[in-house]
């Protein structure tokens, strides 16, 4: 079956067809399928901003399959920041400077306070409009310096276990993330409908 995924992001892509593609499904992004917009994320909740993002492209197709994702980090400390703001977390897009800047608001913070999650919600809307959403979680710690060159955005500061995700491998990654842990959700919720 053919999913078009509500992004362009190739980290995403590339995380969720891994997950997918062996069990038979065919994911492309946006662009592939050749819709070209971008979907305001507006909502307060990343389930909100999944739908609003699936449900634009979805009403572009011809009943398409359609699967958008929202995802961020969520840290106790800071009443859950950066959260849905997390793509653009102290106004800017930078990786980086996200990272700095949850290292600078946690300095001096002892580790058994710098618990914090992953966050991704899905939303799959199906060939006939049926919605299904899940919510996925990945728990963790915020590390004192950021480690690891794998992975992207906050993986470098988000400790799982004794190493951060930027350390870990990608495939080892994909079996334990809020993404997984939602496209796990999703599959059952499929399965069981
Ligand atoms: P989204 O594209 O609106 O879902 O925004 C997700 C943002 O949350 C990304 O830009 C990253 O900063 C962060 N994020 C989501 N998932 C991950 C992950 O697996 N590792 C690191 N950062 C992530």
């Amino acid at each position: 079956m053919r999913i078009i995924l509500a992004t362009n992001n190739k980290n995403k892509l590339r995380e969720i067809s891994q997950i997918l593609s062996p069990l038979g499904y065919e994911v492309v992004t946006q662009s592939d399928a050749g819709i070209n917009i971008e979907v305001d994320e507006t909502g307060v909740t990343f389930a909100e901003n999944a739908y609003l993002k699936a449900k634009a492209i979805f009403d572009l197709t011809d009943n398409c399959c359609v699967l958008a994702d929202d995802s961020g980090l969520m840290i106790d400390y800071l009443n859950g920041e950066p959260g849905v703001y997390s793509a653009r977390y102290g106004g800017t897009k930078n990786d980086k400077d996200h990272n700095d800047l949850v290292l600078k608001k946690l300095s001096g913070v002892p580790d058994e306070k710098r618990t914090a999650r992953f966050v991704c919600a899905m939303c799959f809307i199906k060939a006939d409009g049926e919605v299904i959403a899940v919510e996925g979680k990945c728990e963790g710690k915020i590390a004192a310096e950021p480690s690891g060159e794998n992975g992207f955005g906050y993986d470098p500061i988000f400790m799982f276990g004794d190493k951060s995700f930027a350390e870990i491998p990608a495939d080892e990654k994909n079996r334990v993330s809020h993404r997984a842990n939602a496209i796990k959700m999703l599959l059952q919720s499929l399965n069981t409908n």
